[in-house]
């Protein structure tokens, strides 16, 4: 059997424009879809993305500047499309969680569970956050507000319909023990292990009432509600790549996923509702829910709510979309949270690009145009002295060692494997002193050294594609095959005045 590659990202909420977060998760989600696709094949590589449109947030957002829930979907939607395109992701599909096939889909989970006995109703008393679209009871609140988000929530009481979590918990401990990738990374792992320890689960409310939300997709078995946010969205990631036949038995392609990219926002909805959603279903769970951190504002969470977002197009204009992309993966391992700073990007962007990657790329097409007219010298590199041996044994491991990091995935020990021989490089050219070679007119010596060089670049370019594809091509288009064309260095140094 071939193997298949299917990745997803969360669908984002509509309500406010898309920032450096939701940049993030879809920049890595497109890294490891383009290497995957180098390493299977394009046509054995499926990466979603889409947006989630139902629920509260959203049509109070439209109720405020008086248009309906799907013209205010829409026009986001293009938002999100256009900041994907800006990002060079290559995703294969966008659902939007309004499309019929999703809807039908969801409503006929719902069917599904509803006859099975897993969903039942019951009357609802407690509290509700709105922003969180989350219930909680008395006891959970902290001094009276959402102990998530600290914001006010609303007292309720009404008739809702339920989903049996709780009948699945002792299977889905079961299952994380038994399958210590399914959650990633480790440090997640343990804390929903945890929480599932300390906690009985509530079974799941996944109604509203449609006296207090309309904006929702209706319940099949009743006319009076639509259905929770949460437990619709989730649906995306079977609704977008398959469908259930007349049995009730789901069909497709490319599920199980492979991989879940999501925040550590939402690993609970992913590592606790959504196995047990596809466990009563009786379909196969993903491979694995891998959670990321946060980029963070001095001590806070880039959010919509906490008003500290930045705006990736605009950094992207500054910097460049490579340099944005490289920057996010590179500068804090995955998993880990970040802080943001625009002097962080200078910082990455003056050592890694301009001094060691540009200079590396710019030095050599230099001596290529002046001691070779611009021709790369045709010869094969003889392995005789150290330095010139670490460097193919460095080219040969390349690709053995980003394949490696990506598996985890850990992007910045992904990139360390690619700045390593590009420093062996520069060192290698600070050691030879080519200048010397041809004054003493040591061409055959000279002709090795910039094969040697070529040679790192070729390397360097091919495991950077997945990364910094706009650069990758670039470099691939100035070295050439035989003839270079040199154009101005790719990554001139950002001078910074020091601050009085
Ligand atoms: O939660 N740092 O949508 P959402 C890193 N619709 N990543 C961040 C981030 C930050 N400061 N802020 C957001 C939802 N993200 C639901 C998901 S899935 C079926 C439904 C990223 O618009 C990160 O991936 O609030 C996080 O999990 C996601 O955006 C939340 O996006
Ligand atoms: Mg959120």
């Amino acid at each position: 059997m071939i193997k298949k590659f299917y990745i997803t990202t969360p669908l984002y909420y509509v309500n406010a424009s898309p920032h450096i977060g939701h940049s993030y998760t879809n920049i890595a989600a497109d890294t490891l879809a383009r290497s995957m696709r180098k390493s299977l094949g394009k046509d054995n590589v499926w990466f979603l993305t889409g947006t989630d449109e139902h629920g509260q947030k959203i049509q109070r957002a439209a109720e405020a500047i008086k248009l309906t829930p799907l013209e205010f979907s829409d026009g986001m939607v293009g938002k999100f499309k256009e900041l994907w395109k800006s990002l060079n992701i290559s995703y294969d599909d966008f659902i939007r969680t309004t499309e019929p096939r999703h809807v039908q889909t969801v409503q006929r989970v719902l069917e599904i569970l509803y006859k099975k006995g897993d969903i039942y109703e019951d009357r609802y008393e407690g509290w509700y956050c709105t922003p969180c679209e989350t219930f909680w009871i008395e006891s959970q609140l902290i001094e009276g507000a959402c102990p998530d988000c600290k914001r006010k929530v609303e007292k309720i009481s009404e008739t809702n319909y339920f989903f049996r979590l709780s009948k699945y918990q002792s299977w889905l401990m079961e299952h994380i023990r038994q399958n210590r990738n399914f959650i990633r990374p480790d440090s997640r792992c343990e804390e929903v292990s945890r929480f599932l320890e300390l906690n009985a689960l509530n079974d799941l409310c996944i109604s509203r009432p449609i006296e207090r939300l309309n904006w929702g997709i209706p319940l099949p078995f009743s006319p009076n509600h639509v259905t929770y946010v949460w437990f619709d969205a989730l649906i995306n990631y079977i609704s977008a790549v398959g469908s259930f036949d007349e049995s009730g038995r789901y069909q497709s392609k490319w599920w199980p996923a492979d991989l879940h990219l999501i925040g550590k926002d939402i690993l609970r909805q992913h590592a606790v509702y959504w196995p047990i959603m596809l466990r009563a279903l009786d379909i196969a769970l993903p491979k694995c829910v891998f959670a990321h951190g946060w980029w963070m504002i001095n001590e806070d969470k880039m959010s919509k709510s906490n008003g500290n977002v930045v705006n990736p197009l605009e950094m992207v204009e500054k910097f460049g979309i490579d340099v944005y992309r490289y920057f996010l993966l590179r500068d804090v391992p995955f998993g880990l949270d970040g802080n943001f700073s625009e002097a962080a990007i200078i910082k990455r962007f003056n050592s890694d690009l301009a001094n060691d990657l540009g200079n590396l790329v710019y030095r050599t097409l230099t001596m290529v145009e002046k001691y070779f007219q611009g021709q790369i010298p045709d010869v094969k590199i003889g392995v005789d002295n150290d330095q010139i041996k670490a460097i193919v044994e460095s080219i040969g491991n390349l690709d053995k060692c980003v394949a490696k990091s990506l598996d985890e995935p850990n992007f910045s020990a992904a990139l360390e494997c690619i700045w390593k021989l590009i420093g062996l490089a520069n060192k290698y050219v600070e050691e030879t002193k080519p200048w010397n070679l041809a004054k003493e007119n040591k061409i055959d010596e000279l002709k090795q050294f910039i094969r040697v060089l070529v040679e790192v670049i070729s390397a360097v370019d091919e495991a950077l594609m997945p990364f910094m594809p706009q650069t990758a091509t670039l470099i691939k288009e100035q070295v050439g095959d035989h003839e270079i064309k040199k154009g101005s260095p790719l990554f001139p140094r950002i001078e910074t005045r020091p601050k009085s």
